[in-house]
């Protein structure tokens, strides 16, 4: 007898990280909802993964806003199946330092990966606990150990590692596991908007930090994929409440 098919919901997977996590967890066998902002942002790769014989579903949603999220994930619930594996990954950068950043910047860094983790996790909890299987899989970032210029997405990411932590010890009896993985540099327009913000080519800022990274090359989603992959899979039950670096060597 085979396994009915299981639902994932990835955020942020219009493009870079998301986009890859998204097409990793079709191939592994997963439906997959594709949420972003943007519904027709979403869609271009509902439709790559249905190209290549996956189930995808485009849903737009804002993490950050309550009725939003209990819409969606309840759509996704019946369009695709109840969701099992979440994978929190929407994000921005709002850089600058501390006395020039904005309480705006400061709110809205919190408001999506803080936020929108916590009303992400709460609704598809549900669904999890009730199935006495899941998976929760967060994006923190290397930021967490401290990073110039980031002091609301270092405390934003720094908090995504307590909320999977405490996520692990609550859901745990229930067969749902949670860990965060925290990227080093990968390749996708977020860092590529910092490169511009600080005036070089992008080719020349990936060889620079390249240059810093023990395994001498920059990441791409596809390594970030790869880990959430391993995270989702029947095999990692008895992993939880870890943060797992992947940054081409060690991090504290
Ligand atoms: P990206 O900027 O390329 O993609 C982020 C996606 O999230 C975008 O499609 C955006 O529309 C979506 N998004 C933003 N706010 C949203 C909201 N309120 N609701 C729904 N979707 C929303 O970023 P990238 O590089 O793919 O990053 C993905 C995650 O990985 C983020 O959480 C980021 O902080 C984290 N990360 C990235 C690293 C990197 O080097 N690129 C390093 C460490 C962590």
């Amino acid at each position: 007898m085979s396994t009915p098919t299981r639902t994932a919901i990835v955020t942020g997977a219009a493009r870079g990280i998301g986009a890859g996590v998204a097409t990793r967890l079709a191939q592994d066998g997963f439906a997959v909802a594709v949420v972003d902002l943007d519904e027709v942002a979403c869609k271009k790769v509902a439709d790559e993964i249905a190209a290549a014989g996956g189930t995808a579903l485009a849903v737009g949603i804002d993490v950050a806003d309550e009725e939003a999220v209990a819409t969606g994930v309840a759509r996704i619930a019946e369009e695709l199946g109840d969701p099992v594996v979440l994978v929190n990954n929407a994000g921005i950068i709002r850089d600058n330092l501390l006395f020039k950043m904005a309480t705006s910047d400061w709110d809205a860094v919190m408001g999506v990966h803080l936020r929108g983790a916590f009303l992400m996790s709460r609704a598809a909890q549900a669904y999890m606990t009730k199935a006495r299987w899941g998976r929760i899989v967060n994006l923190s970032s290397t930021s967490a150990l401290g990073n110039r210029g980031q002091a609301n997405y270092a405390a934003a990411k720094a908090g995504v590692q307590g909320f999977t932590k405490t996520l692990a010890l609550e859901l745990g009896k229930f067969g749902v596991t949670a860990n965060a993985i925290a990227p080093g540099f990968i390749e996708t327009d977020m860092t590529a908007a910092t490169a511009e913000r600080m005036g070089i080519g992008f080719d020349d800022f990936k060889k620079h930090m390249a240059a810093e990274i023990p395994v001498a090359r920059t990441g791409t989603p596809a390594d970030i994929a790869a880990a959430v992959s391993f995270f989702a899979s029947e095999g990692a039950g008895f992993v939880s409440g870890q943060v797992l670096y992947v940054a081409g060597g060690p991090k504290d």
